[in-house]
């Protein structure tokens, strides 16, 4: 396969929309104005409403979620909750077409075509699949007593946004550059690289599961939680399984479990990774890596101790960078060898 700069930068553009779109949900969310638009039009809903009749529409149809009903608001508040979650719409239109055009016209240039297309419109149908996820993220809104997103949607939502945004950063990547580069030694170094994205990969979706179940409302207190290392009620309700999506204590307690854990196989990546003669591209992933992990432990500390969403906000956001650092080193790992010397078996290399 030839090296395809446009084709790639087209991919990673869609991979920063991908990350806009979590800009853009997690204010939605911490806003609390996920259940604001009840109707779902994914051709017209370009159109802002822009009569009053348009507005007394909208709003009649919040005024029968459960949320509106425990905490009414005025027509003027609906607003201010209405234009963010707008805005987050419009962005996934957007998308759709920064998709299809460009699609289109490589697809009438020859330049993708083959297995490439084919993988092209599977990552499209994944998109529209979490669209549809999210609408029916939406319309749980309606339902009696379902007061936010509920964590069983909530959590599966991000972490099916971040396989994708994974798809995304890694077909670029390969676009632009095909051919794995033989990294002699380092075949260690690209199995920790992949525990560590799979590894950020589930802390986020544990993260996602205390945002959306509101777990940031307790234990606020670091290292231990609130005094006691194993919180009490871990497992208190049935059947069991639903501990580690509903209870509160069991998703926080998961989720600092995984990120310590999480955080110290990525440092460990990034010092083994420092520790050796590498291309100055990678050392720099490498710098990047171990930076945006203590960052990131960090600011989840600071979130719990301080309880505060707003801030929870950023750690989500730094998340994402985290995740996208990991995977840019594990693309650069592809041509990883396992010894010194050994560099001339192409088999080693992916
Ligand atoms: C590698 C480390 C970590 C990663 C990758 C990570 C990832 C995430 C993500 C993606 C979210 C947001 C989900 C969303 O808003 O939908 C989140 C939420 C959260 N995380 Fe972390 N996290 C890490 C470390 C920590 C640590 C060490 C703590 C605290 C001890 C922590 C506490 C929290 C809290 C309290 C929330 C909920 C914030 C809110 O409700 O707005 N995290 N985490």
């Amino acid at each position: 396969m030839k090296p395809d700069k446009a084709l790639g930068t087209w991919v990673l553009i869609l991979a920063c929309m991908v990350f806009g779109m979590t800009v853009g949900g997690g204010h939605a969310r911490t806003i609390g104005a996920g259940f604001t638009i009840q109707v779902w039009k994914p051709f017209t809903g370009w159109i802002p409403p822009h009569s009053a009749a348009d507005w007394a529409y909208l709003f009649g149809l919040f005024q029968k979620t459960a949320l509106y009903q425990s905490h009414p608001i005025s027509l003027d508040q609906y607003k201010a909750l209405f234009w963010p979650m707008f805005l987050d719409r419009c962005w996934g239109r957007l998308m759709a077409l920064v998709f299809l055009i460009p699609f289109t016209v490589f697809l009438i240039q020859g330049r993708l075509r083959g297995k490439k297309a084919l993988w092209m419109g599977f990552i499209f149908l994944c998109g529209a699949g979490q669209a549809a996820f999210g609408w029916y993220m939406v319309q749980t809104g309606m339902q009696p007593g379902v007061l936010s997103p509920p964590p069983l949607w909530g959590g599966p939502h991000l972490a099916t946004a971040m396989l994708i945004f994974a798809l995304l950063v890694w077909t670029g990547l390969t676009f632009r550059t095909p051919e794995p580069v033989a990294v002699p030694g380092a075949a260690h170094l690209r199995s920790l690289a992949t525990a560590s994205v799979g590894l950020i990969w589930l802390t986020m979706g544990f993260g996602a599961l205390v945002a959306t179940s509101n777990a940031i409302t307790v234990f606020n207190s670091f290292p231990t939680m609130d005094g006691a290392w194993v919180p009490p009620g871990m497992l208190d309700l049935h059947p069991l399984a639903l501990n580690f999506v509903q209870n509160k204590a069991t998703v926080q307690f998961c989720h600092r479990l995984l990120a310590t854990v999480t955080a110290l196989t990525v440092l460990a990546t990034a010092a083994t990774g420092l520790r050796m003669k590498l291309s100055p591209a990678l050392r720099d992933n490498f710098l990047l890596l171990a930076g945006f992990v203590a960052l990131q432990y960090l600011l989840g500390i600071t979130t719990i101790v301080l309880g505060s969403a707003n801030l929870g906000y950023v750690h989500e956001l730094n998340a994402v960078l985290l995740f996208a650092t990991a995977l840019a080193a594990r693309h650069k790992l592809r041509g990883a060898l396992p010894a010194p010397g050994a560099q001339s078996l192409p088999a080693a290399a992916e």
